[in-house]
């Protein structure tokens, strides 16, 4: 998608739910006591998957006028519908949240399961969760080590754990958590950074016993009670920062653009971006929206205002981890030189982002290098503005891997471009926001 001019974005907008939110919802709902309710759920294919697989494991779910409504069989009531002697088979799809996530609950199951994925999600690290649920006491065999997807994951009595993580990873964290829950006294996990804490909110207000301790150096530490019981939901879940991230950009790259994101959610530990853009130079204010909801809400006002290029790092990566590629798409029309380093994590997502965003970035004849853990980019300033306008310098496609975010992210540069940029597939964007083409449609309509 692309404009023919460059005519301001302005408008009031509401992205669809939270991704992060909505799968942990879906997976801790499911192994409550009783139904939960779940209002304003993503709508992506990945989180689909996760609905899917629960039903699979014997959990029924509907949808009526109040909601996402999830019948929870209890910690140790999940029961799979369908199975071979391998175990159920559960497709994860391009969900690394879903395969992650769903070992640390298979992990304290009597059951065994098979999971699988398509070719991106099974070239991603497993080991990262195999390794501390294996010393809890699961079994996790695939076909090569460090393991992959498929796996085969058999669970069953777990014992607690004391783990240090050498990555500040959520789906990690997450999936000791959700096994710490099975396993007989306390667990403790660490990260070397704090990373998403989503898990630990829903499970605090299930009735999880969670304690939380920062290092003077930022480690971040998290004990946990295993327990027989988690209460059930009642949750209306905050729209996803990491899709308004990407609407944020089209304002900002965009001269007199006026935009407000509505209820967003603003959770410390998702909004690194927002830092990093006020230390651009951007202009975006933030309200907050009173709601008894765990997760903090605020609507966003954001301005046009030019950016110039900063270095970005350390515990703001973790932060942001989802919005580097379009930090790197509004570092090319920045003033001066951005820098993404401590990002290595950007080689094992749904593509190698660090490659994917630099060989699109080149393709468009900005200057730009891979570095070991990041990235570096030469801002054309307003140049970009200008001088690329008239036409489309690009005879090829940018290849968008079929990664979500990387099509999210050259989809709001082709803007800046009067013919759209040739974009290998777009259509990935739905796993995560469907509505995020119709939102930005929308936007250009209304210039
Ligand atoms: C996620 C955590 C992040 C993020 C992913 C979703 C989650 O991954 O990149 O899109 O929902 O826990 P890591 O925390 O593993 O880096």
């Amino acid at each position: 998608m692309s404009s023919t001019s460059l005519a301001p974005l302005r408008g009031s907008l509401s992205v669809g739910g939270d991704k992060s939110i909505t799968h942990r919802a879906i997976l801790l709902a499911s192994i409550a006591d009783g139904k939960s309710i779940i209002r304003g759920e993503n709508k992506g294919i990945d989180c689909l998957r996760t609905l899917r697989c629960m039903q699979q494991l014997g959990v029924p779910s509907f949808v009526d006028s109040q909601g996402l409504v999830i019948e929870g069989r209890g910690l140790r009531g999940l029961c799979p519908v369908l199975g071979s002697a391998s175990g159920v088979r559960l497709d994860c799809g391009n969900s690394g949240t879903t395969a992650r996530l769903l070992c640390g609950i298979l992990a304290g199951q009597h059951f065994p399961a098979f999971l699988f994925g398509d070719r991106s999600l099974s070239l991603r690290p497993m080991e990262r969760i195999a390794r501390p649920l294996r010393q809890m006491g699961a079994s996790i065999v695939g076909r090569s080590t460090p393991v992959t997807l498929p796996l085969q994951i058999a669970g069953g009595t777990l014992h607690s754990i004391s783990y240090r993580s050498q990555v500040a990873s959520a789906q990690v964290k997450s999936a000791v958590l959700f096994a710490s829950l099975y396993a007989e006294g306390e667990s403790r996990y660490t990260e070397p950074f704090p990373s998403r804490d989503h898990s630990e909110r829903m499970l605090e207000q299930m009735g999880a016993s969670i304690y939380r301790q920062e290092s003077p150096r930022g480690a971040y530490t998290l004990t946990v009670e295993g327990t027989d019981r988690l209460s059930p939901l009642d949750l209306t879940i905050p729209g996803d920062f990491s899709t308004a991230a990407y609407l944020i950009a089209a304002a900002l790259l965009i001269p007199d653009s006026a935009l407000v994101l509505r209820r967003v959610g603003v959770n410390p530990g998702r909004t690194g971006f927002l830092d990093a853009l006020r230390q651009m130079g951007a202009d975006i204010r933030t309200e907050p929206v009173f709601c008894s909801s765990p997760e903090p809400q605020a609507d966003l006002y954001i301005r046009y205002r030019p950016l110039r290029g900063i270095n970005v790092g350390g515990s703001l990566i973790p932060r942001m981890i989802d919005e580097l590629p379009i930090f790197a798409v509004l570092a090319c029309a920045a003033e001066g030189i951005s820098r993404i380093r401590d990002a290595k994590e950007l080689r094992y997502k749904e593509s190698d982002r660090i490659q994917a965003l630099l060989s699109g970035i080149s393709a468009l004849g900005i200057k730009a290098r891979a570095l070991p853990d990041g990235l570096e980019i030469e801002g054309t300033g307003e140049l970009l503005h200008r001088a690329n306008r008239t036409r489309s310098i690009l005879s090829s496609c940018i290849d968008t891997r079929g990664d979500h975010r990387i099509a999210m992210a050259f989809s709001v540069l082709s803007l800046l471009y009067q013919e759209p940029l040739p974009l290998s597939d777009v259509s990935c964007v739905s796993i995560s926001a469907p509505e995020f083409f119709p939102l930005l449609k929308k936007l250009l309509a209304s210039c």
